[in-house]
């Protein structure tokens, strides 16, 4: 059965605008900074570009082709190659044997992703929350500038707990009432349009912060590979974070590759969405390592962009609209994401069981703020719930990026190279205008055959020996 929504991406730029606008992110604001700190800059930075390529984009590409062959999300499309639904064409490798097992996997791994979409959403709306704090923060202090003060305003917010509620329930409702109302590819598409000003402007304040004092020691934290900063838990965090930065292992890949007309040449589809979204991550953190250390005090932590950009807008002129600017496109940046993941669940949802979209989209959003209250209220209410060092916002990012989603990343992989129809993949690579397309087919199945598994298998097994 096909999707809802066959034909949404008519052109090829609007696939690129919502593939970039739901791939960047926190992730590459928020996150990539403070993961890069905690395991100690460049040798991490390096291992994190590697995987990029390595992993994320073939299973990029893998997803993208697993939803356009299948024209279906990833739990009907796993249906699919199982033979428990049909297509006209048949879409299923006839040489694979699945033993009983392997189809209950499969069967399940729809589900599980969709889980774990869900509770990634839920701090996702989080973290979208304290966005919005500032940018009303600095909003209010274009018109009383005494109102403004670097670290006031994360205190308020970290001890808040209620004030975070509220705000995630701002945001949630917002990207509900987008998906419900059908919204949100026009909607992504503007919101990638949005990014290359982003960009324009991360580079400004890039080059502010390369005028600091501290630049030459940060460019050195962040470039200079000084592999003895790895801990055995780097691994397993360097592939979560690189499957989290370009949203692959949700299934948001499978169901975008769904919507997509012929004319994508996928490969080079997965090639740029990867690029791009390094660029930016790489770029935020020269914007903001400049800043890490201020007046002796070291920042760190989930905390990290909060903390430093308000010291950033203090010494530049022009800097509440440059504050401004910069809280307003990371909250549009957020809501692309948010979108992305909020949609992948809609859609599967509704291409299994036919449920209106409004009905869907209220149900997850009431579930993803029930799931929130936990890290809205982990530096406040609940700050003596820890979970080994961790709060309830860090283990839920943690045990989500590091650890499942590296898991159902694997599978999704390993379902399209082995279940997939060969032929139909490699004609998905093979065009007129690709001469070399059977090279870059052979090398991508290679990648996801040798490659994918024991990487991903070692990234957990030293995560699981670091915890002892
Ligand atoms: N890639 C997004 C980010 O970097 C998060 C995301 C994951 C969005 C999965 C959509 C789907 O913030």
């Amino acid at each position: 059965m096909p999707g809802p929504k066959t034909v949404v991406f008519g052109t090829r730029l609007g696939f690129y605008l919502a593939a970039i606008g739901s791939a960047f992110g926190l992730g590459n604001l928020w996150r990539f900074p403070y993961v890069v700190a905690e395991n100690g800059g460049g040798a991490f930075v390096l291992l994190y570009l590697a995987l990029v390529f390595l992993l994320g984009m073939p299973i990029m590409i893998a997803e993208l082709a697993l939803g356009k062959i299948s024209k279906g999300s990833l739990s009907p499309a796993l249906s699919k190659l199982i033979g428990e639904r049909y297509m006209v064409r048949d879409i299923r490798e006839k040489s694979a044997v699945l033993p009983p097992l392997v189809k209950w996997f499969m069967r399940h791994l729809g589900t599980l992703s969709m889980m774990i979409t869900v509770v990634v959403l839920a701090y996702y709306a989080v973290i979208s929350g304290w966005v919005l704090h500032f940018f009303m923060q600095l909003v209010v202090s274009l018109f009383n500038p005494a109102h403004f003060e670097p670290g006031g305003a994360l205190a308020v917010l970290l001890k808040n707990g209620w004030l975070q509620l509220l705000l995630t329930s701002v945001h949630l409702m917002t990207v509900a009432v987008i998906v419900a109302k059908d919204l949100e590819f026009g909607l992504e598409k503007w919101v990638g349009y949005v990014m290359p000003m982003f960009g324009v402007l991360l580079l400004v304040l890039a080059f502010h912060s390369l005028r600091l004092d501290t630049a030459t020691e940060a460019l050195r934290f962040l470039f200079y590979p000084d592999f003895s900063k790895l801990t055995l838990a780097s691994l397993g965090q360097a592939i979560g974070h690189v499957f989290f930065t370009l949203s692959v292992g949700f299934g948001t890949m499978v169901t975008f590759g769904s919507y997509l007309r012929e004319k994508v040449y996928i490969p080079m589809a997965g090639f740029r969405v990867s690029m791009m979204d390094s660029v930016i991550s790489l770029w935020a953190g020269v914007m903001i390592f400049p800043l890490v250390i201020i007046g002796g005090q070291q920042f760190a932590g989930p905390e990290l962009l909060f903390q430093t950009v308000p010291h950033l807008l203090e010494g530049l002129p022009w800097g509440l609209w440059f504050g401004v600017a910069f809280f307003l496109c990371l909250y549009l940046a957020s809501l692309g994401a948010s979108i992305g993941l909020f949609e992948t669940v809609v859609a599967n949802w509704r291409e299994v069981r036919r449920v209106p979209r409004p009905r869907a989209a209220s149900t997850i959003a009431i579930l993803c703020f029930i799931i929130s209250v936990g890290p809205a209220l982990s530096t406040n209410v609940l700050s003596d719930v820890k979970i080994g060092e961790r709060n309830l916002l860090q283990f839920f990012d943690s045990a989500l990026i590091n650890w499942c989603l590296p898991i159902t990343a694997l599978l999704i992989s390993q379902a399209v190279i082995w279940t997939l129809k060969h032929e139909l993949v490699e004609a998905e690579f093979v065009s007129e205008e690709q001469p070399s397309g059977r090279k870059i087919y052979r090398h991508w199945v290679f990648l996801l055959r040798f490659i994918v598994t024991p990487v991903v298998v070692a990234g957990l097994v030293l995560q699981l020996i670091s915890l002892f």
